[in-house]
């Protein structure tokens, strides 16, 4: 069987038990602050097993896009050494929610594997946690599976959880015996790649909190997961994941690009290196597809590791090129079909690696001089063994596998504390987990909710009208604030970039001041700032309003002019959106975007930087469109496949339901969106882009305001116009810019004169000053303090000076801001016959105002801090002289 019938008739078997097919989430969970990438299927269900939210069915299937390289899952450092490992992988799996159970999960996956794929019984392992008696009984009663294949084991093995906090619970896994002679029962969970695991049933039942407990959950629920890549190379009879058709097209590309076959075996460096390859193109592929960027932290910081860690192998190669970009049309060809997304972002994402790969080839060059220079001061302290700090930092800055470190280690006789490496890469683990916790603060703040009602979700009701008359349907106090949840309400929760809404929650004794709107699972909650007491008319803190029930009824209203502001501002998204691509081509795609009722920013993929023609352009095509004043269509509840088939634009990296909404302004702009938008673009009344910068390398971001904001920037900008127009009583028709610049020449000129005026009096001083100073065995030594001139003057006067007497030597002081600025001069004989040196003497004076400096026997300038040693500085140049000159005579 082919792959690609492999995951269709998994998915086939599981609709035709009654399981809705889903698409795969992006592999950039959406709203989950606790994990950096989608590691498991059930990761978009996550909300239903917490009850937090619902889905309109009760079975679902499908394949889930995952990457394991990071946090609690993390499987980067086998991937390449093993045959069954990926940082990328596809997850078929089935869920029920709160639905069929251990029976029929344990039923159905062994119907599948053992009668549809007819995979041998005799080879097939079942563990089950080892207090699950009911799922032991089930494998012997409701399977022919041998009983002694039933094998318990502890909670390492049969109990998942999906990351620190969330949905966990035992589960029974499916392994299958690979050995030569099916002797493998020993093997089942050593790690060893001929006995793996094929099938996780994950029974959900808790909630792990943060500190550790775990909390029953209301429902239980099934969570299976099976490796495709997996079950593939056992259905195609191949030794490894690697052989199978997953993999074919990406090793012949490797093999056309550096010439190097695929041999399949464990141990070969070659091999290992093509492994490492395949799979992190893959996972860097599918991850920029879903909108993500290579950076210095997060998700951007794991996949930066990835790439790196993969040009390291293609050394191995031979091939000092940047690989992984080429292999991004090869995937974009082979599974395109089941995932669009790899199609339609191929130009952007091949570009983005490719620059990510010139530049990570330049820090390895510098990654091999460090390595050097650690092995030179390792060997000048006479030791041999490079420390794990050092190797710590070649694998996290410049991308060096420990493996790699070790073996250019050992080639010059050297070895790599181990230890010290794993202490090392701990704390930084350490520093992660510290990260993601503060994250998931808000999540997992410890309040208890109090709910009115056994319904917990909210209607959404804010697109169309701004007030209503509402039932207050939960509370929880939490850090100094109130969260309100009501049963229908038209305010917006935060999403997809657009802030939430802010306004007033008015019961008959209090109102409630909304500072903000946002959404957890399918309950709407509403943040209250302030409380008012209607009755005694004064503010209480929110913490000491309790609400009880008997004030539920509510009235809710949005505050009408910054939602209003807000629309202007999000359908100005869309609008500037399409403009992009027009103007600068179809390549331009949402990165990212933030809209609240002050400004708007728009984060794109885009190359380099606008030009402001470009900038013009678009703006002026933004308020083209603005003054067609077309109406803007809302259609809900349009199919998701028929949406993007009529074009509509989605923001890549969005989890979308079957289902979505659409906002069109005909001819204009047609894009997936929940966000709330003006009933017609001539309300944005004026579009203004006020700057354009850079995020990330290939992300532009663009930031604009709209409607009165928009205006009175202008006006502002206008206002001062005409106040510099009137300063320069500039006529109607003269260019301002003109008149500055003349304005500024001008003044250069003015300066100009101005110093040489400076400059030529300071000479006639000092000029009369040099020739009456005293004269020390035919040389004129002079020694002065002049006010009020720069260090540039007082150099350009000593330069003059120099050039009058044959024999003359001379120490300059000015004082300017605190200041103190030295030039010391000796002219050419005094130098040559009588063995002056400007420099030496310089930097002895120097010494006295707290500075330093020195030059040439002929020039030197010095600075210091000091004024009150200038007279000091003279002195002690005078003595110096002296002592030269007589030094000179006694010879
Ligand atoms: N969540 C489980 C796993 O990832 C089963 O899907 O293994």
């Amino acid at each position: 069987m082919k792959s690609r019938e492999i995951r269709q008739s998994f998915l086939d078997y599981f609709a035709n038990k009654g399981h809705n097919i889903v698409r795969s989430a992006p592999v950039i969970p959406a709203d989950d602050p606790t994990l950096l990438f989608t590691n498991a299927g059930m990761n978009q269900f996550k909300d239903v097993f917490l009850d937090k939210g619902t889905r309109p069915y009760v079975r679902a299937a499908d394949t889930q896009k995952c990457i394991r390289a990071s946090g609690k899952h993390n499987d980067l450092e086998d991937v390449g050494r093993d045959t069954y490992h990926h940082t990328f992988f596809e997850m078929l799996g089935n869920w029920s929610f709160g639905d069929y159970y251990k029976v029929e999960a344990i039923t159905w996956a062994w119907e599948l594997l053992t009668e549809v794929w007819t995979l041998p019984k005799e080879r097939l392992y079942a563990t089950v946690f080892h207090d699950d008696d009911e799922s032991f009984q089930i494998w012997q009663k409701h399977t022919d599976i041998n009983p002694e294949h039933i094998i318990r084991f502890g909670e390492k093995d049969n109990f998942w959880e999906m990351g620190e906090t969330g949905p966990c619970g035992p589960c029974s896994e499916i392994h299958i015996d690979l050995t030569e002679d099916g002797s493998g029962r020993s093997l089942v969970n050593v790690g060893d790649y001929r006995v793996i695991e094929l099938w996780n049933l994950v029974f959900i039942q808790y909630n792990r909190q943060s500190d550790g407990r775990l909390e029953p959950l209301p429902k239980k629920h099934v969570d299976t997961g099976m490796g495709f890549e997996r079950v593939a190379a056992v259905l195609q009879g191949k030794g490894s994941n690697y052989d199978t058709d997953v993999f074919k097209p990406l090793f012949d590309r490797i093999t056309e690009i550096t010439g190097v076959r695929y041999g399949a075996s464990m141990d070969n460096p070659l091999d290992i290196a093509m492994r490492v390859i395949a799979d992190h193109a893959r996972t860097l592929t599918f991850a920029l597809s879903d909108g993500a960027m290579p950076s210095n932290e997060g998700r951007g910081y794991v996949l930066r590791r990835i790439l790196r860690r993969a040009l390291r192998y293609s050394k191995n190669l031979g091939y000092n090129e940047p690989i992984l970009h080429q292999l991004v049309g090869t995937l974009a060809d082979s599974m395109g079909d089941v995932f669009p997304e790899l199609t339609k972002q191929q130009d952007t994402v091949r570009k983005i690696i490719k620059a990510e790969e010139e530049s990570f080839i330049v820090t390895l060059d510098r990654g091999i001089e460090i390595f050097n220079d650690v092995i030179e001061q390792v060997r000048s302290a006479s030791g041999n063994t490079i420390n794990g700090k050092d190797a710590f930092k070649l694998y996290d800055t410049y991308g060096f596998p420990f493996d790699l470190t070790r073996l250019m280690a050992a080639d010059v006789g050297f070895e790599v504390d181990g230890e010290g490496f794993e202490h090392a890469m701990q704390q930084q683990k350490e520093r992660a987990r510290t990260d993601r916790k503060e994250k998931q603060h808000v999540e997992d703040d410890g309040a208890e909710w109090l709910w009115f009602s056994d319904v917990h979700r909210s209607i959404f009701s804010g697109y169309d009208q701004l007030g209503m008359q509402a039932m207050i349907t939960g509370v929880k106090h939490v850090k100094g604030k109130l969260l309100v949840v009501l049963d229908q309400t038209p305010f917006y929760p935060e999403s997809g970039g657009q802030v939430g809404d802010r306004g007033w929650i008015e019961t008959g004794s209090y109102r409630l001041q909304v500072t903000d709107t946002i959404k957890d699972g399918d309950a709407i909650v509403h943040v209250i700032g302030a409380v008012f007491d209607k009755i005694l008319d004064t503010a209480i803190t929110p913490d000491d309003l309790a609400i009880d029930s008997n004030q539920l009824s509510a009235e809710a209203s949005v505050d009408r002019h910054v939602r209003l502001d807000t629309e202007r501002n999000h359908t100005a998204t869309h609008l500037l959106h399409g403009a992009l691509r027009r103007i600068l081509g179809q390549h331009v795609q949402q990165k990212g975007s933030f809209v609240n009722a002050e400004r708007l920013r728009f984060d794109f993929s885009h190359f380099s930087r606008l030009t402001n023609a470009e900038l013009e352009e678009v703006e002026a095509e933004v308020n083209e469109q603005i003054r067609t004043s077309e109406q803007v269509i809302k259609h809900s509840e349009v199919p998701y496949d028929d949406a993007i088939a009529k074009g509509a634009l989605a923001f890549f990296g969005d989890k979308y339901a079957d289902n979505v909404r659409v906002v069109e302004v005909p001819g204009i702009s047609v894009e997936l969106c929940g966000g709330t938008h003006v009933d017609n673009i001539g309300r944005i009344g004026l579009f203004k882009i006020i700057s354009e910068s850079s995020v990330a390398s290939g992300v532009r971001r663009i930031e604009a305001l709209t409607g009165k904001t928009a205006e009175k920037l202008m006006w502002n900008e206008y206002r001062e116009l005409q106040q510099v127009r009137h300063l320069l009583k500039a006529k109607g028709d003269e260019s301002l810019s003109e008149r500055v610049s003349e304005l500024i020449e001008a003044k250069k000129e003015l300066e100009k004169q101005l110093q040489d005026g400076k400059l030529a009096s300071l000479l006639s001083v000092l000029t009369a000053a040099l020739h009456a100073s005293p004269d020390i065995g035919g040389c004129r030594i002079m020694t002065n303090v002049v006010e009020g001139v720069d260090a540039d003057i007082l150099r350009q006067a000593a330069f003059a000076l120099r050039e009058l007497l044959p024999y003359a030597a001379a120490l300059l002081c000015s004082v300017e801001d605190g200041k103190v600025s030295l030039v010391s001069f000796a002219s050419d004989k005094a130098v040559r016959e009588l063995g002056l040196d400007a420099g030496k003497l310089i930097r002895e004076a120097a010494q006295s105002v707290q500075g330093g400096g020195g030059g040439k026997p002929e020039f030197a300038t010095a600075g210091g801090k000091n004024p009150d040693g200038i007279p000091r500085a003279l002195e002690l140049y005078a003595v110096s002289v002296k002592v030269a000159l007589q030094g000179m005579n006694e010879q």
